[in-house]
């Protein structure tokens, strides 16, 4: 038995020797020392020795069992620090190669000038608000004073949603003036940029989706000459102190009386003509149109349930791209839309 216990040793410490990797250690490790396994065998023949042999022989398979452990755990940890090492071999990288260069964009033109436009009505007090882009027919024209059958109702103007033409996406932000003023008690102070929709064909000053900003004051004493005093400081913060501008009578269903406001063209300086050419920018008229506005109609109010004895308001309505084309010198609509880099880039 003793050199049994011999020769099972030696070829366990060769075989684990040989061992190239875990898994095949694992194996062995069964085969070895396991219950079906040689020594286990060994040590079941026990009971057949005498009773001198069996403390001598017991010891003897003890320690045959003790050096073949001893043995496993030496391989298992060469062999651990022999995969770790491949794997880390294999997984290096170079930190001195270049990184991909992140390339940052940064805010839309249009946007930058809605900012900045922000900006100057917030230091005046305004609040900015959003509203619903599809609108119902009675907040885009109805309560805004706006009769059946007026052209700008029109099928061929406007988006609409159902038969009725009760549902529509919006031509003008100014149903917000409508919506500002049914939720809230003067005094109000809003402004209402926006998306609005239009049936027009895309040329370089149309396109059938653009954006507006919509202001509207109402509370006590409220006079034309606030709303001059308004839009004055605006177009002087984003046009330059030197602007000269000025405020034309017209006509629009929701304001009493109503006006255009203009700039002095900026390419022409007024004379309408560029070189003994038509000055292309203003098409000869000296002055470019910025927006609309007027004192809000009585009836308007009351359609809101304001008092017009005691209230008074003011409302203005401008269109954003051209504010943004003046602003940037933007000679072509389609260009704030298009979003070509080699033109978002320039500013
Ligand atoms: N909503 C008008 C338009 O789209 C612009 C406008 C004119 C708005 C006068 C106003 C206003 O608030 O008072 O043409």
């Amino acid at each position: 038995m003793k050199q049994q216990l011999e020769q099972i040793k030696a070829t366990a410490l060769a075989a684990l020797d040989a061992a190239a990797n875990p898994v095949a250690l694992e194996e062995l490790r069964v085969k070895l020392l396991g219950k079906k396994g040689e020594l286990t065998a060994v040590l079941k023949q026990m009971g057949k020795l005498s009773a001198e042999e069996r403390p001598v022989m017991g010891q003897l398979a003890n320690a045959v069992r003790a050096d073949i452990e001893k043995k496993l755990e030496e391989r298992k940890t060469a062999l651990d620090a022999a995969a770790l090492e491949a794997k880390l071999a294999s997984e290096s990288i170079d930190v001195t190669i270049p990184g991909e260069e992140i390339v940052m964009g940064h805010q839309h033109p249009m946007n930058m000038v809605l900012q900045e436009i922000k900006d100057i009505f917030v230091g005046m007090g305004y609040q900015v608000v959003d509203g619903p882009e599809v609108e119902l027919a009675s907040y885009n024209f109805t309560r805004l004073n706006i009769e059946e059958g007026h052209p700008s109702r029109d099928r061929s103007d406007t988006f609409y949603f159902n038969d009725e033409d009760s549902v529509l996406l919006r031509t003008q932000t100014s149903p917000m003036q409508i919506r500002a003023m049914e939720i809230s008690e003067p005094p109000i102070c809003i402004l209402a940029p926006g998306r609005v929709f239009r049936k027009d064909e895309a040329d370089a000053t149309h396109s059938p989706m653009f954006h507006q900003i919509e202001g509207l004051v109402v509370a006590e004493n409220i006079t034309m000459g606030d709303l001059k005093g308004a839009l004055i400081t605006l177009m002087k913060r984003i046009y330059g102190q030197d602007l000269q501008m000025r405020f034309r009578p017209h006509h629009f269903p929701f304001t009493e009386p109503s006006c255009e406001m203009d700039m002095q063209c900026h390419k022409c300086h007024g004379t309408g003509e560029v070189d003994g050419q038509v000055c292309s920018t203003c098409h000869g008229e000296g002055w470019i149109e910025l927006l609309g506005a007027g004192m809000v109609h009585p009836e308007v109010l009351s359609n809101c349930g304001i008092d017009p004895e005691k209230y008074s308001g003011f409302a203005f309505g401008m269109g954003l791209e051209r504010m943004a084309m003046g602003r940037l010198r933007i000679n072509d609509l389609r260009l704030i839309f298009d979003n070509d880099v080699r033109f978002l880039n320039q500013f």
